[in-house]
Order: structure tokens, then C-alpha cells, then sequence
């Protein structure tokens, strides 16, 4: 039998991270017992799932000699955030491809201010452009470096590839352990997907080290045929370059679509009507854009009857703080007026 090929990993991300109920929140929703996976606690700015995945990817960055990181996300793209500040720790240099979404503001907030505050290049593109010419943007900034005599890497839209995979078959390893010390056996593992790499290593990883729970992808931007394609593909380009011991065909890619709401980015107010109850009751704090809908759903699905009394059930918090604090005025919180 041949060996599986172990990729090269930098150590970046604060882990393993906590694993802990939420009781007051499942007693207030009356459905199963809800944890947490706190991934948003992985670090401090650069914090999130996107650092899991950027342990590999900019593993292999540092090792074929690279000194420029190009990449692209939206406008508030946390992965566009971790990239700038992690290449900043590791001395390369980044330029970020950023799409508006409409969201424009003069004053850069949330992950956008971090972008600048890292000293990231910054180029910001209106939305059909990047779409209709992402790969020729990407390959104008590389020639670009190329000619500058610098040598540029690009990573790919949230770090979803093969490589990137690895990054959540870790947490798949960690969850075993967290849920032997819990003595749990959840029904059901819920995360925000939206480029499909968290989805594709925790699916494997959950068959890896044989987690006794369904995962389920709650979408935020495309559809489930979308999904099962983005992360079957991920899983093979991971099989066919590191051949682990994972027939990943046979794994089953589950995928829930019917919580995104009016789109990528946009949250109606039972969206932050969510956040302000997870804060409230438990003081954890989700975003508008992933996060938050993702947990929107699980409640969801409590209220439809979908979700057992009984159960244990598990979020894996995915992170996008920063996020929240570029739509702050949807939350409804008002200037307090000052004592006399
Ligand atoms: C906070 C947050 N949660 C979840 C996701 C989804 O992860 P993935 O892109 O691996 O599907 C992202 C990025 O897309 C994210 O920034």
C-alpha cells in the first residue's frame, strides 16, 4: 500500500480551541443541547477558519521560495484579512483582489481597516468585473510581480483546495477529542460554508476519526449543486496529492441552502435578531455574513421540529467578528445619552 503524503504545516493558529455548551441557549430555544467549537478564537486579528487552511497553504508558499502573496475575496473577505496579517507576520508581501459588493464605504472599516492596517496592496474591483475576469485579474498581478523580479503566489478564493483541505480534517481530529472528554456522540456537526475547504476537511476528517455526527455545510452565497461540486472537487485534488486513507468518494457531502436569505453579504433583520440573542444569552458573537446565518439555520431547523430534544448538537463558530463591525448600524444599537 503506498504512504500518504504529509504536507508541510506552519504552526499559526491557537489550537486546539475550545470545546463548550451552550445551555442557556439551548434551554431558551428548547431543542437539542447546542456546543460550540470556538474556531473563532484561533487568534487574535488573524483569527477564524481561514488560519487552519493558510497553516498549509502558506507552508507551501515559504518553501518554493515565494515572496508575494496575491489573493481575492469580497470587500469584507475574512480570508482576504487573515492572508494580509499572517503575510505580514511572515514577511511576504500581499496584494489583495477585492470585490464591491456595493458596500464601499470612504472610510475603511471591519476586515478592510485590518487590510490596510497590515500594509497590504489593495485593489478594488466592482463586482461584475471580478467576476467576469477573475482568472485574468489574478493573472495580470502575477505577471505583474514576475516583471518586478519578485516571485508571487496565488491562493485561492478562502484558501479552498486540496492543499487547504488539511486545515479542517485537524479540527475533525480535535472534535474526537473533544467530544470523548464531553462524553458525547452528536447527531449533528453545523458550519458556515462558502468556499467549501472548511466543508471538505471536516467531511473527511469527520470519517477519518470516526466522528459519530452527520456534517452539515449551511450555505451562504451558491446553492447545494454548487457545493457538492466545489467540495467534491476540493476532496479529489486532496486525494490525488496526498492520497490519504479516505476513499472520498463514498463520503457523503451534506449540504443545507435554505438559509442564505436575499444573498452573499446581505442579512434581513431575523439575521441580527440571531446575533443579538446568541450575545445576549451566551456571549458569543456571530457575523452577518456567515456565522450568524449559519446559526439562523440551526434554529431553524430546531423550529421546524427538525432537531431532537435529547440530542447534542454542535456549531463550529468559523469566526468573522470583523465583519460585524462593518454593519453595525443594522443592529439597531443606539448612542446612549450621557449622564448629566
Ligand atoms: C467567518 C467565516 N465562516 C465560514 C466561512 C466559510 O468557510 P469556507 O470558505 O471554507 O467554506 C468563511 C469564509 O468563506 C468565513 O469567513
Amino acid at each position: 500500500m503506498s504512504q500518504p503524503v504529509l504536507p508541510a504545516k506552519l504552526d499559526l493558529a491557537r489550537t486546539p480551541t475550545p470545546f463548550h455548551a451552550l445551555d442557556t441557549l439551548s434551554a431558551r430555544l428548547g431543542g437539542p443541547r447546542l456546543w460550540v467549537k470556538r474556531d473563532d478564537l484561533t487568534e487574535c486579528a488573524s483569527t477564524g477558519n481561514k488560519i487552519r487552511k493558510l497553516e498549509y497553504t502558506l507552508a507551501r508558499a515559504r518553501e518554493s521560495g515565494c515572496d508575494t502573496l496575491i489573493t481575492s475575496g469580497g470587500l469584507q473577505s475574512n480570508h482576504c484579512r487573515a492572508t494580509a496579517l499572517l503575510g505580514a507576520r511572515l514577511g511576504f508581501k500581499v496584494h489583495l483582489l477585492l470585490r464591491d459588493e456595493g458596500n464601499f464605504d470612504e472610510v475603511p472599516d471591519g476586515n478592510l481597516m485590518l487590510d490596510y492596517l497590515a500594509g497590504a496592496e489593495i485593489s478594488i474591483y466592482p463586482k461584475s468585473r471580478f467576476f467576469t475576469e477573475h482568472a485574468e485579474l489574478l493573472e495580470h498581478w502575477r505577471r505583474h510581480y514576475i516583471d518586478e523580479g519578485r516571485t508571487p503566489w496565488v491562493i485561492p478564493v478562502g484558501a479552498s483546495d486540496g492543499h487547504g483541505v488539511w486545515g479542517y480534517v485537524g479540527c475533525a481530529r480535535e472534535l474526537a477529542d473533544d467530544f470523548a472528554r464531553a462524553r458525547i456522540a452528536p447527531e449533528v456537526l453545523f458550519h458556515a460554508t462558502g468556499s467549501g475547504g472548511t466543508q471538505a476537511g471536516l467531511t473527511a476528517g469527520a470519517r477519518l476519526y470516526n466522528l459519530p455526527c452527520r456534517v452539515v455545510g449551511m450555505a451562504v452565497c451558491d446553492n447545494e449543486a454548487y457545493f457538492q461540486k466545489k467540495v467534491r472537487s476540493d476532496l479529489r485534488h486532496w486525494q490525488s496529492r496526498y492520497d490519504p486513507d479516505v476513499d472520498v468518494e463514498s463520503l457523503t457531502i451534506e449540504v443545507n441552502d435554505h438559509y442564505i436569505g436575499p444573498g452573499y453579504g446581505v442579512a434581513t433583520e431575523e439575521i441580527f435578531e440571531t446575533i443579538r440573542l446568541v450575545a445576549e444569552t451566551e456571549g458569543l458573537v456571530l457575523d452577518p455574513v456567515y456565522s450568524a446565518k449559519a446559526f439562523h439555520g440551526i434554529i431553524g431547523e430546531i423550529r421546524a421540529g427538525r432537531l431532537a430534544r435529547g440530542k447534542d448538537v454542535v456549531f463550529v463558530h468559523t469566526g468573522g467578528i470583523f465583519g460585524l463591525m462593518a454593519q453595525r448600524d443594522n443592529l439597531g444599537i443606539t448612542r446612549p445619552s450621557r449622564e448629566l
